[in-house]
């Protein structure tokens, strides 16, 4: 079972409802009148920004990246590939990245050069996850929900190897997972 891997729940399925619904009231208030475009970065962030998307209450478009930094592992490669690109144009555009963890900041930092130079009106980052401790490169996130300790975690979209992106709930990954 999915759940024996689990060392303990860092983050309840009603905490994360919480969090994205006032994370959504947040954000329609804060773009109001604006031409906001959320990008969600795939695959990880997929379950948080079907329901920020849904928790927001102003005309909102979306669009998808997919890039590649981390293969299998539980270390960033420190190279990110763009797999996926955007498929709207961005000019005017109040672009929202929506990501599921900011790690070492390396993906971040370089996607949002790649959607500053097509043009964007404003670029923010709303974040599920933050971790702080193991930032690299100095960015920090417009939006977040939660502050989480050094550990790898899973669920609600994040990912060991693919698998774990359906826990419900974000969970602590027993270290023996990745160490076999
Ligand atoms: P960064 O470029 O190091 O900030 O890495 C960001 C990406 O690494 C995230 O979008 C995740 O896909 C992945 N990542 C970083 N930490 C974790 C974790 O604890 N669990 C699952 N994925 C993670
Ligand atoms: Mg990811």
């Amino acid at each position: 079972m999915m759940q024996d891997d689990i060392q303990s729940v860092l983050i309840s399925q009603e905490e994360l409802a919480d969090a994205v619904q006032k994370l959504g009231e947040r954000i329609s208030k804060d773009y109001e009148g604006k031409n906001l475009m959320l990008v969600s970065v795939l695959k990880g962030s997929v379950v948080f920004m079907a329901d920020l998307m849904r928790a927001i209450t102003i005309p909102a478009s979306i669009d998808f990246m997919s890039v590649s930094s981390y293969g299998s592992g539980v270390k960033t490669s420190g190279v990110v590939r763009i797999i996926k690109d955007l498929d709207e144009e961005l000019n005017g555009r109040d672009i929202l990245i929506v990501e599921d963890i900011l790690d070492s900041g390396m993906t971040l930092s370089y996607l949002k050069e790649h959607i500053q130079a097509k043009g964007a009106h404003s670029i923010r980052i709303a974040t599920l996850l933050d971790k702080p401790e193991r930032r690299k490169v100095d960015i920090h996130p417009d939006y977040s929900c939660f502050s989480v300790p050094d550990e790898f975690v899973v669920g609600y979209g994040l990912d060991y190897a693919e698998r774990y992106r359906n826990l419900p709930y974000v969970g602590i990954l027993k270290p023996r997972v990745y160490e076999k």
